[in-house]
C-alpha cells in the first residue's frame, strides 16, 4: 500500500465518477499560479462534501475556511436557487482568489467571503443575528478546531450537520502525547464531539492523493 497506489485510485474514481469541470479546474489553476498551497480537497472529496449537502437539502451552508474557494464552489453547487454559503478565510490574498474563483462559477450571489480570523467572524456573525446553519464545513487552522465546534454549535439548529476535515494526520491523532498544534487541536475537537450531549458523531479515516487522513461528521441531535 503505497501512496502511487491511492493517486491511481483517486484517479481512477474523479475519471470515472467526476466529471472534468472547466471552472473547477480553472479554480485549481488560479489557485496554484497565485501561489496559494495545494490543501484544497481532492476532487471525489469535494464532490462528496456537495453530495452529502444535497442528501442534507441543505439551504445555508457556512464553511471555515475558504483558501481559494475550491470546496467552496461544489459546496454552493450543492444549493438550491434560494441558498445561502457563507466561507471564511484569514488570509486577503487567499480571500481574493476566491472571489475571482467564485465569480468564475457564477456563484457570487449566492456565496459571500468573510476576511478575518474565523473566531472574529463567526462572532460577528453571530451578532448579526443570522439563521442558524444547515451545514458546516471546518477546515481552517486545525488548533482552533475545538473554538470552530463551539461556535458551530451556537450557529446551528437541531438537524445541522458538522464535518471536519483531516482529522487523523498520518495517525498522529491517536498519540496522547504528541506536542503538534494540529494534532492536539484535533484531538480536543474529537474529545468535544464525544463529550457534547448534543451531538451524534463519528470519524472515519481515509487514503487517497491527499495522504492518509479522515474527516469527522456529526449532527445536531433533534
Ligand atoms: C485547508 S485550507 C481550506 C481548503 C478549502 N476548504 C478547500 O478545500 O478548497 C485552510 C484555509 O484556512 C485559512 N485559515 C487559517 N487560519 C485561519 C483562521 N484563523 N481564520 C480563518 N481562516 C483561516 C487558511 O488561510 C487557508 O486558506
Amino acid at each position: 500500500m503505497s501512496q502511487n497506489l491511492w493517486d491511481n485510485v483517486d484517479a481512477y474514481f474523479t475519471d470515472v465518477l467526476v466529471p472534468s469541470d472547466p471552472t473547477l479546474e480553472a479554480a485549481l489553476k488560479d489557485s496554484k499560479a497565485a501561489g496559494l498551497p495545494p490543501i484544497n480537497v481532492a476532487p471525489n472529496q469535494g464532490k462528496l462534501l456537495q453530495l452529502l449537502a444535497q442528501l442534507h437539502g441543505a439551504k445555508r451552508i457556512l464553511e471555515i475556511g475558504t483558501l481559494g474557494g475550491y470546496s467552496t464552489i461544489w459546496l454552493a453547487r450543492a444549493l438550491p436557487k434560494d441558498g445561502k454559503l457563507i466561507t471564511l478565510e484569514l488570509d486577503p490574498n487567499h480571500a481574493e482568489v476566491a472571489k475571482r474563483n467564485v465569480a468564475r462559477a457564477n456563484l457570487s450571489k449566492v456565496v459571500d467571503i468573510r476576511i478575518g480570523k474565523a473566531v472574529e467572524t463567526l462572532s460577528l456573525l453571530e451578532k448579526e443575528n443570522v439563521a442558524p446553519f444547515d451545514f458546516i464545513f471546518i477546515d481552517a487552522d486545525k488548533p482552533s478546531n475545538p473554538e470552530y465546534l463551539a461556535w458551530s454549535l451556537k450557529l446551528s439548529r437541531p438537524g445541522t450537520v458538522i464535518i471536519a476535515d483531516n482529522v487523523v494526520r498520518n495517525g498522529e491523532v491517536t498519540n496522547p502525547k504528541t506536542t503538534d498544534p494540529n494534532v492536539i487541536g484535533v484531538r480536543r475537537f474529537m474529545e468535544m464531539l464525544a463529550a457534547e450531549p448534543r451531538l451524534s458523531a463519528t470519524a472515519i479515516q481515509t487514503v487517497g492523493s491527499k495522504g492518509y487522513d479522515g474527516f469527522a461528521l456529526a449532527i445536531v441531535k433533534r
